[in-house]
């Protein structure tokens, strides 16, 4: 991506916008749940309008203090979590996190979570009631939670949830699920037919870490999700197939860490990609991304991003 391409002193500068359902985003970058907390904490760390949307932390509708320490792991490369949907719960969301959040220079999306339908539904009611609320992620999805299977492990779950909640909002609706299941595709359908806008794909992978000295697992709740490089080509390869066999928008993501990773997605079907991870460490790495994405577009001579969505040469 050194070699500028030759163009007669004129630049082109290529439409970055991209929509979600009737959420227009003006960058195809959001920052993933969990790794950018309400927007307000990464001020003067990340530059906001490099970032299409933030995607808060899953709000639940009671606060929680999640799982035991050690909640996160670093590995060879990529992360473990257990953090167990930590949070303030929603009515200190909406009374002390979102004013803060509106007030950036970026869009956000919510992302909400639960133990029963009735909680998806009581969280939606009351966010239903915020105008500047245009768009909630409906995770059903965490690995961290008690639950005896995630929401999105089940197709039949996944299309009563999202149907239900489908009957309550307006707001645009993305599904975020889970890569452990045999056949996503089913999932992600599941959720297209209940009337969801949009998917987020895909969530942390389970897994572990055992410190052979004590013979214990490194993290408090033993197992938890795992994000991060590692699970860049089995996320890519997921959301590949989810595109070609739906037709709503999809939220790339899991270890993208470079604008070569994020076109990857695109190529694969992304109308937009997540940063998660690479936050943690990095969380101003949308610009570079960017950068990247746009330096890519004006060498290939493509005008719109949208025209690189799920143009791989197969
Ligand atoms: C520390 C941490 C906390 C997370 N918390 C949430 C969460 O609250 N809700 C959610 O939907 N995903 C959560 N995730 C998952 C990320 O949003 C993302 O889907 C996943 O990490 C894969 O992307 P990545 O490899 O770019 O990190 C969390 C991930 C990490 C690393």
């Amino acid at each position: 991506m050194r070699n500028r391409p030759k163009t007669n002193g004129k630049r082109l500068t290529a439409n970055l916008r991209v929509r979600l359902g009737r959420l227009t985003l003006e960058t195809p970058i959001v920052c993933a749940s969990g790794t950018f907390g309400f927007g307000e904490e990464l001020k003067g760390l990340a530059h906001f309008k490099n970032i299409g949307a933030i995607i808060t932390k899953t709000i639940t509708l009671k606060p929680r203090e999640g799982n035991p320490p050690p909640r996160i792991f670093e590995t060879e490369c990529g992360v473990l979590n257990s953090v167990g949907l930590e949070n303030p719960g929603i009515d200190v969301f909406i009374k002390e996190k979102l004013p803060k959040l509106a007030k950036l220079n970026t869009k956000f999306i919510v992302s909400i979570g639960g133990f029963s339908l009735g909680e998806y539904e009581e969280i939606t009611r009351k966010l239903n009631k915020i105008k500047e609320i245009q768009a909630l992620e409906i995770n059903l999805s965490c690995p961290n939670i008690k639950l005896k299977k995630m929401i999105s492990q089940s197709k039949n779950l996944t299309y009563h949830f999202l149907k239900a909640l489908r009957k309550i909002t307006n707001k645009v609706l993305i599904a975020k699920i889970t890569p452990e299941v045999t056949d996503i595709v089913q999932i992600a359908k599941a959720a297209e037919d209940a009337g969801t806008d949009a998917l987020s794909l895909v969530n942390t992978f389970f897994g572990m870490a055992i410190n052979i000295e004590e013979k214990k697992p490194y993290l408090g709740n033993i197992y938890g999700g795992y994000s991060g490089r590692a699970i860049k080509p089995l996320s890519l390869y997921r959301v590949w197939r989810v595109s070609s066999k739906t037709n709503i928008p999809i939220i790339g993501g899991g270890g993208i860490e470079t604008a070569g990773d994020a076109i990857e997605f695109f190529l694969a079907g992304a109308t937009a990609v997540s940063l998660g991870t690479i936050n943690l460490a990095y969380p101003n790495r949308a610009e570079t991304i960017l950068r990247g994405i746009k330096e890519y577009l004006r060498m290939k001579k493509i005008k719109d991003t949208n025209k690189l969505r799920g143009s791989l040469i197969v």
